[in-house]
């Protein structure tokens, strides 16, 4: 059993991923930044914890997560402009990253995004921003020195899946549901052995399970 707190907890990804967490067994904790929130976690176990991405400190984060073993971010400003997708996909991790070292947290999980997103597409300035952003919250967590694992899915799909991935350091760009990557990060947290990888992520024809125990080294 770990304590694990998860950014980004009431999002597609999030909202699907801590039931997983909590049947499995886990302590589970999570960030909102809307007060009614707050009741939909409680009642399902979820220890709320009220803050919001766009004013939140390293020094009010650290004391968000503290006590932790494993902390999530899912979190993402969702194509609601570049300041804040500055401020939530790019700074929110870097401040994780310093609360978890001032914390003695060790152990990070970053839902970033495929690289090769929007390729052929129209070249939108919001889009390339998320994706400068995305990078470089990347890089800062490759860079940390954090126990991490970053994994980038294809396109979400609002659905729960059908538990069936392709997972791997370099795919073909493809879809994935919200369900199947929500159950892809359950299972590299029960798979700690699993460390320091970039791991791609769309639907595919592999159980989630068999497909994760492929990536050990
Ligand atoms: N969309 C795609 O195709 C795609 C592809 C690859 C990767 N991704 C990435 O995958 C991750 C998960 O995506 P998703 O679809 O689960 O995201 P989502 O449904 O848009 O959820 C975003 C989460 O971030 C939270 N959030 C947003 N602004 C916040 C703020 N200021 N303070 C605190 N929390 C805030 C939201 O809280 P509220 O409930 O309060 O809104 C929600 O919990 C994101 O990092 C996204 O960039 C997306």
């Amino acid at each position: 059993m770990a304590k694990i707190f998860i950014i980004g907890a009431t999002g597609g990804v999030g909202h699907r991923l801590w039931p997983m967490l909590v049947e499995a067994g886990h302590e589970v904790a999570g960030l909102h930044r809307k007060p009614e929130q707050a009741e939909e976690l409680k009642s399902a176990g979820i220890r709320p914890v009220e803050g919001d991405l766009m004013q939140i400190t390293a020094k009010e984060m650290q004391a968000a997560i503290e006590g932790s073993d494993i902390v999530v971010f899912s979190a993402g400003a969702a194509g609601s402009g570049v300041e804040r997708t500055s401020e939530i996909d790019g700074q929110g991790p870097v401040k994780l990253i310093e609360a978890c070292k001032a914390a003695g947290i060790s152990r990070a999980y970053l839902v970033s995004a495929f690289p090769e997103a929007g390729r052929g597409g129209e070249l939108k300035e919001g889009f390339e921003h998320y994706m400068k952003v995305k990078k470089e919250a990347d890089a800062a967590l490759v860079a940390s020195g954090l126990d991490w694992v970053i994994l980038r899915p294809g396109t979400l799909l609002h659905e729960d899946g059908d538990g069936q991935v392709s997972a791997g350091l370099a795919l073909t760009y493809g879809s994935v549901a919200r369900g199947n990557v929500a159950a892809v990060l359950a299972e590299l947290i029960d798979t700690p052995e699993i460390c320091h990888e970039l791991i791609e992520l769309t639907d595919g024809d592999t159980p989630v399970a068999e497909a994760v125990k492929a990536l050990i080294r």
